[in-house]
């Protein structure tokens, strides 16, 4: 009996132990994501490097050669990515609040190839290379030697996780090889490089790991639009980034209507985006250092950009009757061309909202929605299809470190709608109303980017290098509009 006694005694000290490890050891040494630090020695940036003798090479040189794509690519986003006032702005912010541990995070997808090598040491810009300043260059994407997302802590791509290898130790000593989509012609190169062909080039997954931004410790995805658009319509028709991003204005309407891809001779290196106002901040700062050029090519970016905007959307008004009488407007924003929600990327950050108003035929305004205050700020009751961010204690926040999580998320998914509905309290004796509705975009908040400009590291001056003396108020682009009249009671 006592034996059967300390027997189960003892079985049971061994359940409580096992449990008792097994409870120790799961939070620190079974983490959810994982990180592989003798893979990722860049972290928290997921870049590789996959050093050799063979270096980097400014977009300067590659010009002397293809003229066409530097000068596409020259005024892009990408050219502008490190030097870029706001980003240095927001990089200097994160620096100081999170620590010098941040830095290659930031870095790595602004500035691939000086983070790699070590040059940047933290935010601005004087004594740096013209590698580093040309932020996503032509030696960035022609460097890519393979994509890893199998390894990354979450097992997709994400924060910069691909492989740059510029070159090989030939025997000779170090050889150029440039990497891109086509079968090597004879002569490629031109005896300045060598030339391979990859899989993955003229596909999103060049773009994913850097157009999936990840909280940088928390892997909570931030911004998320290689993810949307492999969710979606265009990329089970074969429709990639590089088909509506690296064309012009026409065939990315048309590729993205009929989903048909574009011819090879198409292609171009202008990456349009959104960002109008980047594009024309820096045409500004252009033409005060008297490059005519430049100037010329960033304002056609910025209207590439504005019209690509103007033919994303799409919006429908329709009445709702209740008990036979006029009781709400309904409008319908539907995403017709964007390849990933509409809109994408910084979304607690971009504004993309309604602005609503109804007058009945005395020209008595019976609802307004979605005007901007004087101060230039967004009503608190506007519809709006961006997202809010939230750090851990559920408190509103903005910055990319803080945010681990979207309180509301209201982006529309690519080729799909979103539905806003507007109350309406109609005065005695109103027969009919006009509705107008427009759907407005911005960059960010007026208050945001007055702070963040204001951070910007002390080499740059804004006053000297882009002409601003105070932030203007944003301009805001009308995406698209409608208008309809409706009758009070139903026919
Ligand atoms: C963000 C990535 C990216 C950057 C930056 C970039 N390229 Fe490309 N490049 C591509 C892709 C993707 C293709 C394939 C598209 C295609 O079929 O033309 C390409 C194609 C090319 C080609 C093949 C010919 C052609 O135009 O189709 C050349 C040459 C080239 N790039 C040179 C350059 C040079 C020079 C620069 C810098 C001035 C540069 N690239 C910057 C991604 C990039
Ligand atoms: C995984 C790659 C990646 C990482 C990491 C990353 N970014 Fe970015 N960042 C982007 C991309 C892509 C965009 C463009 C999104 C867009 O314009 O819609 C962007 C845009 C921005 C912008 C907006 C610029 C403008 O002119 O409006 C700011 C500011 C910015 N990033 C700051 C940062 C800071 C600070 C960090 C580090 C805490 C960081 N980024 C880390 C890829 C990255
Ligand atoms: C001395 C001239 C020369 C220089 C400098 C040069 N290239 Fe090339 N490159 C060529 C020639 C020639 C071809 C083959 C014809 C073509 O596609 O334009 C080529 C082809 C390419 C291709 C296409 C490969 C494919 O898949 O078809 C890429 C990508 C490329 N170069 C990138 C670069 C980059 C990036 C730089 C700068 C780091 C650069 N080149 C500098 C001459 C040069
Ligand atoms: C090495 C990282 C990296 C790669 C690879 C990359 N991008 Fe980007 N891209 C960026 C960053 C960073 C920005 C934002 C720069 C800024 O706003 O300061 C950007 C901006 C853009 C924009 C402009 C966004 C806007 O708001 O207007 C477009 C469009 C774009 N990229 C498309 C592409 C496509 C298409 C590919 C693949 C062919 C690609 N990118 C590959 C880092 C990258
Ligand atoms: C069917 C065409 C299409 C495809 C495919 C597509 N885009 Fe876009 N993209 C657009 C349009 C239209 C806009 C402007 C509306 C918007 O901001 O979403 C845009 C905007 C953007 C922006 C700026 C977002 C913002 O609001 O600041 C980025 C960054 C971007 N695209 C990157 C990508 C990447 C990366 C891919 C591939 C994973 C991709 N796009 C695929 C059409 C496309």
């Amino acid at each position: 009996m006592r034996h059967r006694l300390k027997l189960v005694g003892s079985v049971c000290l061994l359940i409580i132990a096992v449990c008792a490890m097994a409870f120790a050891a799961s939070p620190s040494s079974s983490p959810v994501f994982p990180v592989d630090r003798e893979l990722f020695k860049f972290y928290p940036s997921l870049m590789v490097y996959e050093q050799t003798k063979a270096g980097f090479t400014e977009p300067e040189t590659c010009a002397g050669c293809h003229q066409k794509q530097y000068d596409e690519w020259h005024g892009s986003l990408h050219s502008l990515a490190f030097i870029d006032p706001v980003y240095q702005g927001e990089y200097n912010k994160a620096v100081k609040e999170v620590g010098s541990g941040i830095s290659k995070h930031c870095s790595s997808c602004h500035t691939p190839a000086a983070t790699v090598t070590g040059e940047i040491k933290g935010p601005g810009l004087s004594g740096l290379s013209a590698v580093a300043k040309a932020g996503v260059s032509c030696d960035v994407c022609h460097s890519v030697s393979s994509l890893h997302p199998c390894k990354t802590p979450s097992r997709e791509p994400q924060n910069g996780s691909l492989a740059l290898r510029p070159g090989e130790d030939g025997k000779d000593g170090p050889v150029l090889v440039k990497r891109g989509p086509h079968k090597p012609a004879e002569g490629c190169g031109g005896g300045f490089h060598d030339c391979r062909q990859t899989d993955f080039h003229a596909k999103s997954d060049l773009c994913a790991s850097c157009h999936q931004v990840f909280h940088y410790d928390k892997h909570y995805p931030l911004e998320a639009t290689y993810r949307e658009w492999k969710y979606s319509p265009y990329a089970q028709k074969d429709i990639h980034c590089q088909d509506c991003h690296m064309v012009g204005h026409d065939t990315f309407v048309k590729a993205a209507d009929s989903m048909t891809k574009p011819q090879r001779s198409d292609y171009r290196h202008y990456f349009n985006g959104a960002n109008y106002l980047l594009y024309f901040l820096a045409s500004e700062a252009a033409k005060k250092a008297g490059d005519k050029d430049q100037a010329a090519r960033l304002m056609h970016q910025y209207e590439m950009a504005v019209k690509r905007l103007q033919k994303a959307a799409e919006l429908e008004i329709t009445p709702n009757y209740r008990n036979g009488r006029l009781a709400e407007v309904k409008v319908r924003v539907k995403n017709i061309r964007a390849g990933h929600n509409l809109p994408t990327s910084l979304t607690n950050v971009r504004q993309m909202w309604l602005e609503v108003t109804a007058k009945d035929e005395k020209g008595t305004v019976v609802l307004t929605s979605g005007s901007l205050t004087k101060d230039g700020s967004l009503p608190p009751d506007v519809r709006k299809f961006s997202s809010d961010g939230m750090g851990s204690d559920m408190h509103f926040a903005i910055d990319p470190w803080v945010v681990t999580a979207f309180s509301s998320h209201e982006t529309i998914p690519p080729k799909g709608y979103k539905d806003a509905w507007f109350g309406l309290q109609l005065p005695k004796g109103s027969k009919q109303i006009t509705v107008e509705a427009r759907l407005r975009y911005r960059q960010a908040d007026q208050k945001v980017a007055e702070a963040l400009l204001k951070a910007v590291p002390k080499d740059i001056d804004l006053a000297r290098d882009y002409g601003i003396t105070k932030i203007p108020i944003l301009p805001v682009v009308d995406m698209t509009s409608g208008k309809k009249v409706l009758t009070v009671t139903a026919r």
